[in-house]
């Protein structure tokens, strides 16, 4: 019955076979379906389909991470470092990728509840859950349940983020406070990707308190 859990995956590679724009709808409209504090809804999707920009998207991460990695003096370090910028790059194999931008996720109550004075630590714990960003989450992961339930496959990406502003300025999307939070590349998945790698046990990650 839950087979469309276990069935996703994280897919790096893919076929090259397009998605057809009625596809591509049907998912980003069960990422819209996800469920958002107070009904915010503080997401928005941009779908980039052309190839020699997400190419050039590529670049700008992959020269910015081999920039950063010159100053790793280990070599054994920095070759490892290397090698993790392929995790951060390979989504030009996808005929699609989805930026996905945050918006703002407004506290309500912090008066209330913190004083007119508040410490900066207060503030910090009292929006310490993120639920602006939980929302975020909650979108991501329908997408990429609608996604493999319609037989493609994707991948979360944040890693490639510490080229957050380039990318954004190279898009050139902009809507008032909203940020990237994150990128999906989609498409149909090689066969060789449809696995995962194992879970922690059960016992390790509940508790049960009766
Ligand atoms: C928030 C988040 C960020 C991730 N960032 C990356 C990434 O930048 N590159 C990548 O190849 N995989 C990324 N992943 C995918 C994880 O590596 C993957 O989900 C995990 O290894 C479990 O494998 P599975 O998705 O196949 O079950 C990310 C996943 C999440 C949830």
């Amino acid at each position: 019955m839950l087979d469309y859990i276990y069935n996703r995956h994280s897919v790096r590679e893919f076929q090259d076979k397009d998605i057809p724009e009625e596809d591509l709808k049907e998912i980003l409209k069960a990422a819209m379906q996800a469920p958002s504090g107070r009904n915010l809804q503080n997401w928005h999707f941009v779908v980039v389909q052309n190839r020699g920009k997400l190419k050039d998207i590529a670049n700008i991460i992959k020269e910015k991470g081999k920039l950063a990695t010159e100053k790793i003096a280990d070599e054994k370090e920095k070759q490892k470092m290397l090698a993790y910028l392929n995790y951060y790059t390979f989504f030009p194999e996808a005929p699609v990728t989805i930026f996905v931008f945050a918006g703002p996720y407004p506290t309500t109550g912090m008066e209330l509840f913190l004083g007119s004075n508040p410490t900066d630590q207060e503030v910090k714990d009292f929006n310490r859950h993120q639920p602006g960003i939980q929302n975020i989450g909650a979108a991501v992961q329908n997408l990429l349940l609608a996604a493999s339930t319609l037989g493609y496959g994707g991948c979360w990406m944040t890693g490639p983020l510490y080229a957050k502003n380039e990318i954004q300025e190279y898009l050139g999307f902009k809507k008032e406070c909203y940020h990237l939070a994150c990128m999906v590349p989609l498409g149909v998945p090689v066969a060789s990707e449809l696995y995962s790698p194992p879970r922690k046990a059960l016992g390790d990650v509940m508790t049960i308190i009766r």
